[in-house]
């Protein structure tokens, strides 16, 4: 298995008619690079990862919203013998595809995270699926996700970087790309700056010993670093315009460049003196520079 994969023929796994069914070979390529012995699909659809394993000989469990299990409220982990080799999902690329009463039944099921009403809600019921996924894997196991990127309504979401982002860190094994053959979207005329979107992204993670708890306080960490590094470029680049400035300058600049991260702290001004005190040089009384 190497970091780019390319199947150009989906194979006779699964159904080619289930929109947004994948390539056997995908399943195949995973199976023959970690050997595992008990292989899992926590949103199966047409079945392709079950197909694949029953004629390589590996133990399959398969699970989907539409057999009536959410990998948002059920804990996988309940449906198997023994924690997993290998905890794979395909999940919805938000609502790029709609599943419950589109793709099969007539009603909407709640839980489907193709019906998620925004892409944050989406990213965060996502995070629960790669959690679940990562309790139902044994140690030294892996956890893996395919996912795509997704363009709506002008705005392109890259689901990939998020889902990377609220995982450990030091669990991430690799970020495979898939290429993508024979998408609807070939056939379509699009104005001169439009990218079509040609691959999709595997994302594969190594379980250790580490507790969900434990594991869940690196993440929340991790963000909050992000956060306060945010905050120390935002006052840089301020300085950068300014040079040398006062306090009350200093704020009047962050308010035109920074008005949405103001928008969600009340502290803010605080936190500008915070920072200014940590990383910046106080030149006189009152002014500060880089
Ligand atoms: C992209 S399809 C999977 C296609 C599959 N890999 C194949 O080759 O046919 C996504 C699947 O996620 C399922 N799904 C959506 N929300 C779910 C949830 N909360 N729990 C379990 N499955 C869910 C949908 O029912 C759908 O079958």
């Amino acid at each position: 298995m190497k970091s780019v994969l390319s199947f150009p023929q989906r194979g006779h796994w699964g159904k080619s008619n289930w929109r947004g069914n994948t390539s056997g070979y995908i399943i195949k390529e995973m199976i023959e690079h970690f050997k595992p012995s008990l292989f899992v699909d926590a949103c199966e659809g047409s079945g392709t990862s079950g197909d694949v394993c029953r004629e390589m000989g590996i133990a399959y469990v398969g699970l989907d919203l539409y057999k009536g299990n959410d990998f948002t409220k059920d804990s996988i982990i309940q449906y198997l013998s023994r924690p997993a080799d290998i905890c794979f999902t395909h999940p919805p690329y938000h609502n790029m595809v709609v599943y419950s009463g589109e793709v099969y039944g007539t009603e909407a099921i709640l839980g489907d995270t193709s019906r998620c009403a925004t892409p944050e809600e989406f990213i965060a019921r996502s995070q629960t699926m790669l959690l679940n996924q990562r309790e139902a894997t044994k140690e030294g196991g892996i956890y893996a996700t395919l996912i795509g990127d997704h363009r709506k309504n002008g705005e392109f979401r890259s689901y990939q970087s998020d889902f990377i982002q609220m995982m450990p860190k030091s669990e991430l094994l690799s970020v495979t790309i898939k290429l993508q053959h024979n998408c609807l979207s070939d056939a379509r005329q699009y104005h001169e700056n439009f990218i079509p979107i040609v691959h999709e992204y595997l994302l594969l993670w190594e379980k250790t010993s580490r507790s969900l708890f434990a594991v869940s306080m690196d993440i929340a960490s991790e963000l909050q670093k992000r956060v306060a590094t945010t905050w120390r470029n935002v006052i840089r680049m301020v300085l950068m315009k300014l040079k040398e400035a006062t306090l009350s300058d200093i704020y009047a600049e962050v308010e035109r460049v920074a008005g949405d991260m103001i928008a969600k702290n009340s502290h803010w001004q605080a936190k500008v003196r915070q920072q200014l005190q940590r990383h910046f040089s106080n030149v006189q009384r009152g002014v500060w520079a880089l």
